[in-house]
Order: C-alpha cells, then structure tokens, then sequence
C-alpha cells in the first residue's frame, strides 16, 4: 500500500516536474567579466528555421537566424548599445554567447524558434567581490583583558554577498545586508593565545575571497617590548617636565627672593643720616616712610 502511494507521488511528481519544466524561465549565472552561453539545447536547425534572440521588458530583438536566407543578424546597438560587439551566435545550434558581461546584462532572455520553439531564460550577473580587511579594533594594548578584538570589513555596492567568519571550516558568524554602496562590518574576539586558524570569507552564490587572520601580527599584548619603549618614553618626558617646572619655580621664588633683600637693603641705606649725608636727595623722610611701610607689610 505504501509502496503505491510512493509511486503513485513519485510519478505525480514527474508529471508536474515536466510541466514545470516546460514554462520554467531557467536560471543562468555569470561572473561580471565572463562569458555565459544561453543554450538554445538544439542539436541543428531546419532548413526553414526562422530564430529569435530577444532581451529585457520590451522584447526587444538582439539577434536573429534566417536559415532559408542563410542570414545571421546580430542587432547589437539596441537597446543602448549595451551587447556592442559583446554577442556571439552559434551557426549549428543558434546558442547565444555573451562576452565581457557586466551588471547591465543581467535579466530576462527569450528565444522563439518560429513555430517550433520557446525558451526563456533569466541571467544573473555577479559582481567580482573584493578581498575583506581584517583590523585590530582594540585601541591600544590592554593588559586588563586576555582577548584582542578585531573587525572584517568589505565595502560593495551589490546585493547577494555575506561575511562570514570561519575558525577552521566551521562558520562562528555571518552578516548579509542588501543596501546601495554598503560597507559590511563583522567583529570577532579572539584571545592572544589562540592556536585556532581564524579567517574572513566574503562569497556569493558562486564565488568567494577569503582573507586569513595572522593574530601575531594583528594583537600585540603590554608586555612585548614594542609597548615598553613608549612607556620608558612617556616616563622621560614626564621627569623632563617635572624637571623644568621645578627649575622654573626656583628661580622664580629666588627671584622674588633677592628683591625683598634688595628692597631691604634700600632700607637700611635709606636710613636718615646717610641721607643726611647726601644733600642732592630731596624727599628724604617721605621715601623713607614709603620703603618702610612696604616691609611691614
Ligand atoms: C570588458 O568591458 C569593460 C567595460 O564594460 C571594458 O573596459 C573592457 O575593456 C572589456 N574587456 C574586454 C576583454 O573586452
Ligand atoms: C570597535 O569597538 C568599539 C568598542 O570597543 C565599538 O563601539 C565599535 O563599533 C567597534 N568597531 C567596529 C567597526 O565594530
Ligand atoms: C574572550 O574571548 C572568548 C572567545 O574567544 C570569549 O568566550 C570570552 O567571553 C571573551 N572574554 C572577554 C572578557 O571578552
Ligand atoms: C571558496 O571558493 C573555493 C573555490 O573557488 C572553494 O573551494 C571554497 O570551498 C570556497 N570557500 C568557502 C568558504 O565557501
């Protein structure tokens, strides 16, 4: 009973496969810079064959075969001179070849074998990916924690393209966003010791890059000797200013030191009878009173 109905589902199946078959647009994929086949699956044309090659919303006809005529006719300037010089047609089988292919070849194709035949076919156009970055995104060396911390990162301007981190063939995370001229960031915490072999893949359906992460060179810990000499630096700098500091407020206070001496000084010169002695001196006792109320003070 069991076995009928399988067979019974399975042979269902195959009916609506080969209907699904018969409408289906098939999906074709390329590499933007590659050559991709549309394949007309004809082994040879009849002698009275008439082929179309047709692209994009407005069926606009790109290519056309006139077997009776003997006549192969390559529209290539329509719709904008896009397929110039880019479309190939095959003589046995009326296949379509598209060179150099870019983002702008991308979608709808339909071939009409006169009376005979239709197919259609969808062309997606993948862009060539760039190589992700792996950088340190721990600002400076931390001594308070054991794990270095870093960001992959790729910048496309397409659709159909994760980021993934791998640690040996297993995947710890992935990011994938559709957005104009988006820069995907992916973050990853890996601790100084880790012997595990880490790396970024950046893929689409049908191609990938990958970049490997070297921990040596991309997390450096305090203790290496390339933090210390800094340090031993910003120690100099430190003691150099204390230094000059200090040596400037000595001299200062020295300064202000040997003026109230001198100040002093005059004081004990500004006594009355020396004065009294020097007759070209006027204002004796009113300067004399000045220096002296300025000392008390
Ligand atoms: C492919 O197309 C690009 C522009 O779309 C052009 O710059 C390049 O020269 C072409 N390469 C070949 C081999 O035709
Ligand atoms: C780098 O780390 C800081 C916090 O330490 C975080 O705010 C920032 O988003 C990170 N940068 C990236 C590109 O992930
Ligand atoms: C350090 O990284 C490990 C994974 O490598 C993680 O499990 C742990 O929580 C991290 N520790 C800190 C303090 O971020
Ligand atoms: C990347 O592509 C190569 C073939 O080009 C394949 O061997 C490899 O498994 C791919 N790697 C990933 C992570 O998809």
């Amino acid at each position: 009973m069991v076995h009928v109905v399988v067979l019974f589902l399975s042979c269902l199946w195959q009916v609506v496969g080969v209907f699904a078959d018969t409408d289906a647009v098939k999906s074709v994929s390329v590499m933007e810079g590659d050559s991709v086949t549309l394949n007309s699956d004809l082994t040879e044309m009849m002698d009275e064959d008439l082929i179309y090659w047709r692209f994009g919303n407005e069926n606009t006809v790109i290519a056309e075969i006139d077997v009776l005529a003997d006549r192969i006719t390559v529209y290539d300037d329509v719709p904008d001179g896009r397929f110039r010089d880019r479309l190939k047609l095959d003589h046995q089988t009326g296949s379509l070849t598209i060179t150099n292919t870019t983002t702008e070849h991308a979608g709808v194709y339909q071939l009409e074998v006169k009376d005979r035949v239709s197919k259609s076919f969808s062309l997606t156009v993948y862009a060539r990916l760039p190589v992700p970055v792996i950088i340190s995104n721990s600002s400076q060396c931390s001594s308070s924690s054991s794990n270095c911390s870093l960001v992959c990162s790729s910048v496309l301007n397409v659709c159909d393209a994760t980021l993934s981190w791998y640690k040996g063939i297993s995947v710890l995370s992935s990011i994938s966003v559709c957005d104009l001229s988006i820069s995907l960031s992916l973050p990853l915490e890996v601790e100084y010791q880790d012997k595990n072999t880490y790396s970024c893949v950046l893929n689409n359906p049908i191609s990938n890059q990958t970049t490997h992460l070297d921990i040596n060179t991309l997390c450096h810990t305090c203790a290496g000797p390339d933090q210390g000499l800094p340090l031993l630096y910003i120690v100099l700098i430190s003691a150099g200013t204390l230094v000059i500091v200090a040596v400037a407020a000595v001299v200062g206070i020295y300064k202000k030191c040997r003026k109230t001496v001198q100040e002093a000084q005059e004081v004990t010169y500004a006594d009355p009878t020396f004065y009294k002695r020097n007759p070209q001196k006027s204002d004796v006792k009113e300067e004399d009173e000045v220096v002296y109320a300025d000392v008390r003070r």
